[in-house]
């Protein structure tokens, strides 16, 4: 069975001022039915733009090269509309910041209703019933009242959970979730990617998962691609990633996670030095000049992608732990 999505050689520039701005630098990824993966890394390194590219929804300033396959067909020159006609049922997303997606001047109920009667062409009554049976799926205490509701009257997590609905209840074959719990304190976060985790098994749906939080994918992705300046610089599988991490980026990455028991208002180590200028084209490693174990080989040549077997790919010339 062909994937559900497969970017090959995928990138993304952007005609700026200042020049050509790469954003994306040929990403190579497969995703199955029914897996997650995790797309990781600091804020700019490529993550949001990679999401928009698959979903065809780059704005008119980005050049993209390269092939984006939903389920064998190549979509990547699908008109805006072809691309569109495969939200809801084929693609669905969620964004940080729900308030954004959601119309303020329309109740909940009509929101969640309108894709069923649209893309599901359901009768006004049964989408009622769906929707509300949707909104007992995501834990919505009154199911009745929320379908009155407009979004400001909502939670940050509620309002997340309504996303949510509205992204399952076509049941689509992949959901993209680009930062769904930044905007969230602790303990909902927990409970949204809980809810994601369950849906996506008991749907079946394929999921991506961006986020710049290491521990946010930890428990809750097959595999993970870690990207930074545009490079997918580590891809492997969750467990495999965790237990024999190859990248200092990656490594740098994990200790800048808040851990539970962390007191509030402990510095964290951030990783120090900035992302290179994604307007030029240094040479070497582009995580040089903030690695730990840089050496000069590491200022001079940028290293290539490397196949560490047991589905492990990293970039670096001296890998955590030696090359396997
Ligand atoms: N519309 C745009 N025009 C120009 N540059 C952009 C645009 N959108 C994103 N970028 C640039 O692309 C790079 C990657 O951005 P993004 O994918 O949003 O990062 P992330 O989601 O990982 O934080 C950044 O350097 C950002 O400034
Ligand atoms: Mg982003």
């Amino acid at each position: 069975m062909s994937p559900v999505l497969k970017l090959t050689d995928l990138s993304v520039s952007f005609n700026t001022p200042r020049g050509m701005l790469k954003a994306v630098r040929s990403v190579t990824i497969e995703l199955n039915a029914g897996e997650s993966l995790g797309v990781v890394g600091e804020s700019g390194s490529g993550k949001t733009v990679l999401s928009r590219a698959t979903m065809g929804l780059l704005p008119r300033t980005a050049v993209r090269t390269g092939t984006v396959e939903y389920l064998g067909t190549d979509i990547s020159n699908y008109s805006a509309k072809e691309v569109r006609d495969l939200w809801g049922t084929g693609m669905a997303m969620i964004f940080q910041d729900p308030m954004t997606a959601l119309n303020p001047v329309r109740r909940i109920g009509d929101q969640l209703t309108e894709s069923l009667v649209v893309r599901l062409g359901m009768d006004k009554k049964a989408a009622q019933e769906k929707a509300i049976a949707l909104l007992k799926r995501v834990r919505i205490p009154d199911p009745d009242a929320m379908m009155r509701k407009f979004p400001y009257q909502l939670s940050g997590g509620m309002r997340q959970r309504i996303m949510i609905a509205i992204a399952v209840s076509c049941n689509p074959e992949m959901l993209f979730a680009d930062e769904p719990t930044t905007a969230l304190d602790v303990t909902v976060q927990a409970q949204v990617l809980e809810l994601l985790s369950e849906l996506r098994k008991e749907f079946n749906m394929a999921m991506i998962l961006v986020t710049h939080d290491l521990g946010v994918v930890a428990g809750h992705t097959d595999k993970i691609a870690v990207m930074y300046a545009g490079d997918v610089v580590e891809y492997a599988p969750t467990r495999q990633l965790f237990s024999n991490m190859k990248m200092p980026y990656t490594e740098a990455l994990l200790k800048s996670i808040p851990r539970l028991e962390t007191p509030t208002g402990t510095r964290l180590p951030v990783i120090e030095g900035r992302l290179p200028d994604p307007t030029k084209d240094e040479p070497g490693c582009p995580f040089a000049n903030r690695c730990p174990y840089v050496t000069d080989k590491c200022r001079a040549e940028k290293p290539p992608l490397t196949d560490g077997g047991n589905n492990h790919f990293y970039r670096c010339w001296y890998p955590i732990g030696g090359a396997q």
